[in-house]
């Protein structure tokens, strides 16, 4: 479904991602790991097109979506989330959850005069595909609480939530169980497996936690320092010399710094 091919992005002289090459199968979720700044959320954001690549192509379905806007993607269904939740504080949960679709009639000025029933009908649908997307997490009970008042693990819950209102295709989450208590991270892990399942959901994921990417990812793809070092089930990543060198490399030279 995306296929990127020896894709770079530098900052300066720095090789954040070195000629990456990669494909992820439709209907995969597809994990992708690797020590600190390999450059997995930097790849994320040029697939994703909030920054051009330096040279490389991404396609999707075999059309080239190298540097298209977000926007334009997301009209595509390919949909990312943040390593950090984005969600508006001051609202509620089921008003940020209504915020997502783009092309709202009520953001027209034009349509607020002339329209105000097509409005209130837009709303209705909205209303009701939040309502089924929090009872689909089940933290339908969080429907009126204000986002800013969640834990990091609910915010992580509702960033996944986002995707679902509209029809996604390919969803690109960037530690979603970070930091996210065991009983969270089942809901996130069973939410995940469910819309791939049901609806037929592509994912990649990046995570750090092992067991969560083995009970859900397959293929595991594994980045260091801007390139892909390996690829295979979790059991052949974690038996593969070189990705055991690469974590323990990066630890050594952290003590090498310090
Ligand atoms: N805007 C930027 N300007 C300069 N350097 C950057 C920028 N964004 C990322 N980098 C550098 O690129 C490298 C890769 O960063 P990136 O965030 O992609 O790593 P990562 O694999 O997601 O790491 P982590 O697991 O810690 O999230 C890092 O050394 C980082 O400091
Ligand atoms: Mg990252």
């Amino acid at each position: 479904m995306i296929k990127v091919e020896n894709l770079h992005r530098h900052f300066g002289g720095f090789r954040a991602v070195d000629g990456s090459s990669l494909e992820i199968r439709e209907g995969s979720i597809t994990g992708l790991v690797g020590p600190n700044g390999a450059g997995k959320t930097t790849l994320f954001n040029v697939i994703a097109g909030v920054l051009p690549p330096t040279s490389g192509r991404v396609t999707m379905a075999g059309i080239d979506i190298t540097g298209m806007p977000p926007h334009a993607l997301f009209h595509k269904g390919l949909l990312r989330t943040f390593q950090i939740a984005h969600e508006f504080g001051s609202m509620s949960v089921r008003e940020n959850l209504m915020m997502v679709p783009g092309g709202q009639t009520g953001e027209v000025l034009w349509n607020t005069w002339f329209g105000r029933k097509r409005i209130a009908d837009e709303e209705r649908v909205l209303q009701a595909k939040a309502d089924e997307v929090l009872e689909f997490l089940t933290i339908d009970h969080l429907r009126d609480e204000k986002a800013g008042n969640l834990s990091g693990g609910q915010k992580k819950l509702l960033e996944l939530g986002r995707t679902m209102m509209v029809d996604a295709r390919i969803v690109f989450l960037d530690e979603v169980g970070a930091g996210v208590n065991r009983t969270l991270l089942n809901t996130i892990g069973d939410a995940i497996i469910r819309l791939n399942r049901e609806r037929g959901y592509t994912f990649c994921m990046i995570e750090h936690d092992m067991e969560f990417i083995g009970r859900l990812c397959d293929p595991v793809i594994v980045m260091a320092e801007g390139k892909v070092l390996a690829q295979g089930t979790i059991e052949e990543i974690k038996a593969n010399e070189q990705v055991i060198e690469a974590y323990l490399g990066t630890g050594l030279k952290n003590k090498g710094a310090a």
